[in-house]
């Protein structure tokens, strides 16, 4: 437990001994003796006696608690951390000048209280107990103390008793950077964290105001209580994964392993899938043809409107067959199909290509309506063992892949341009979508910077390629789907 909270608590504790006396005479005894406890009364009584010391310690206790309390709840807002340097001023002027009024008051109250001439006045106006009533006063404020030191007595062993008890049921937790500790089942997962000193980060102090005490549960998942909806919401709030959990509201009930999301500097710690996951996957590369050709002379603004408008037309073809876009590449993007299995990946892609060869098509007719030329492309489609993780550093790393098949699938993306088609689609890819290739043509091709010879099947227009695969080639790209620049590959 940070130190600020350790003494938020403390201070706390502390009211009701210093409050019990006032309380008493104040609410009690206007209850009990119809004293007028006003300002007046109350000042001048405690006046020069022990009494109004503890008062003055309890205006600061009370005070000190609430700045902690505004403090620990308001920090994490832009607007609190630009006013802080008006609030502390605040903050030290209100009880200073407070402790100067009790001061001013309290002095003036008691000499008119003991004056002989103004004294029986102003002991009838406020109607002061008498001195059997004073007395009762007195022992009723200790027997509240009593109590009150009773019930924080029982809390205490209470707490001592369910530790103990704990240590017989506790559980592993183990944390991904280490360490691993022994958790006792009840607690909250920050609260284990606290009682065995592992640093985690709560910057609303476990009350489920913010979410960085976020972990992710990377083993046992399935045996964690189910979160509260404000939990999911504040979750969702954050796009954090499934498998994320407010430390400081899950309690776990059995052995997990945990990575915590923030370190205590408040950097982001790297997830254990940054680190790289494999998967067998379907990408496609896509290039804007002449791209370079057709903006020279162009202003920046007029080529940054039409990559837009180019990729607001074929981007939701990507996205709508469940692909994700891994990156723009200026005129062109690499996407991935990121599915269950490798058949739904590569049949994604099919369906993608085709999308954007019937988008492409449509973005077409706008363009030569405003006397443009058309946009032409390349895509490049493959399937094989990719690394998904994140590269960069740790507070900004995009996720990315890698591995032998980007390059492969880049290299098909350029050798589009060489055989005058928009695609060319991966033998690997076609198998793993269950296409029959016995009656396609495939193109063999030696790739620069490629082990091995990949056949391919070169698309001449890719909206045709649903009537392609399906063996209705001869209505839409001919008997042979070969361009005949493709034929001697
Ligand atoms: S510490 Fe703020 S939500 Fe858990």
């Amino acid at each position: 437990m940070p130190m600020t909270e350790m003494l938020q608590i403390a201070l706390g504790l502390t009211i009701p001994f210093f409050l019990m006396a006032h309380f008493v005479h104040t609410r009690v005894a206007a209850s009990a003796y119809d004293v007028n406890d006003r300002m007046g009364y109350i000042a001048g009584l405690i006046w020069n006696s022990t009494s109004g010391w503890n008062q003055a310690i309890l205006l600061l206790v009370v005070w000190v608690h609430a700045c902690i309390g505004l403090h620990m709840w308001l920090r994490v807002l832009p607007a609190w951390r630009r006013a802080q340097p008006v609030m502390v001023s605040l903050a030290t002027l209100i009880p200073a000048f407070a402790l100067a009024g009790f001061l001013v008051q309290g002095r003036i109250q008691y000499a008119r209280l003991f004056s002989p001439d103004e004294g029986p006045g102003l002991v009838a106006r406020y109607n002061m107990p008498s001195l059997p009533e004073f007395q009762t006063l007195i022992e009723l404020t200790t027997q509240g103390i009593a109590i009150f030191t009773a019930l924080l007595g029982l809390t205490l062993a209470i707490f001592l008793g369910r530790k103990y008890l704990g240590t017989r049921k506790s559980l592993r937790i183990r944390y991904v950077d280490g360490p691993e500790i022994q958790g006792r089942r009840g607690m909250t997962l920050l609260e284990m964290s606290r009682v065995t000193g592992v640093p985690h980060m709560a910057l609303c102090g476990g009350r489920g105001r913010c979410t960085t005490c976020r972990v992710v549960i990377e083993d046992g998942a399935d045996n964690v209580p189910q979160p509260s909806p404000q939990e999911t919401a504040s979750l969702r709030a954050v796009n954090a994964p499934p498998n994320a959990r407010l430390a400081c509201q899950l309690r776990p009930t059995e052995p997990i392993t945990v990575l915590r999301v923030f370190r205590t500097d408040g950097r982001r710690a790297r997830a254990h899938e940054s680190l790289g996951k494999e998967r067998r996957l379907a990408i496609l590369f896509l290039d804007m043809r002449g791209f370079t050709a057709r903006t020279t002379g162009q202003l920046p603004y007029d080529v940054v409107f039409l990559l837009n408008r180019f990729f607001d037309a074929i981007v939701p073809s990507i996205t709508g067959a469940g692909g994700t876009i891994d990156k723009y590449l200026g005129d062109g993007l690499l996407a991935v199909f990121e599915l269950g299995d490798e058949r739904a990946s590569a049949l994604a892609a099919l369906d993608a290509a085709a999308g954007i060869g019937s988008a492409l098509h449509i973005f077409n007719q706008t363009l030569i309506a405003e006397k443009a030329r058309p946009v032409a492309i390349g895509m490049g489609l493959h399937l094989g063992d990719l690394v998904l993780g994140e590269i960069g550093a740790a507070d900004n790393a995009p996720r990315t892949i890698i591995g032998d098949t980007v390059n492969a699938t880049s290299r098909l993306e350029a050798k589009t341009k060489e055989l005058g088609v928009e695609a060319l689609i991966s033998r690997a890819l076609l198998e793993a979508a269950g296409k029959d290739i016995t009656s396609l043509d495939l193109v063999e091709l030696q790739l620069r910077g490629v082990a091995h010879p990949i056949s391919a099947l070169a698309v001449e227009k890719a909206a045709t390629l649903p009537a392609l695969l399906s063996g209705d080639a001869g209505t839409t790209q001919g008997a042979d789907n070969r361009p005949a620049s493709a034929s001697g590959a």
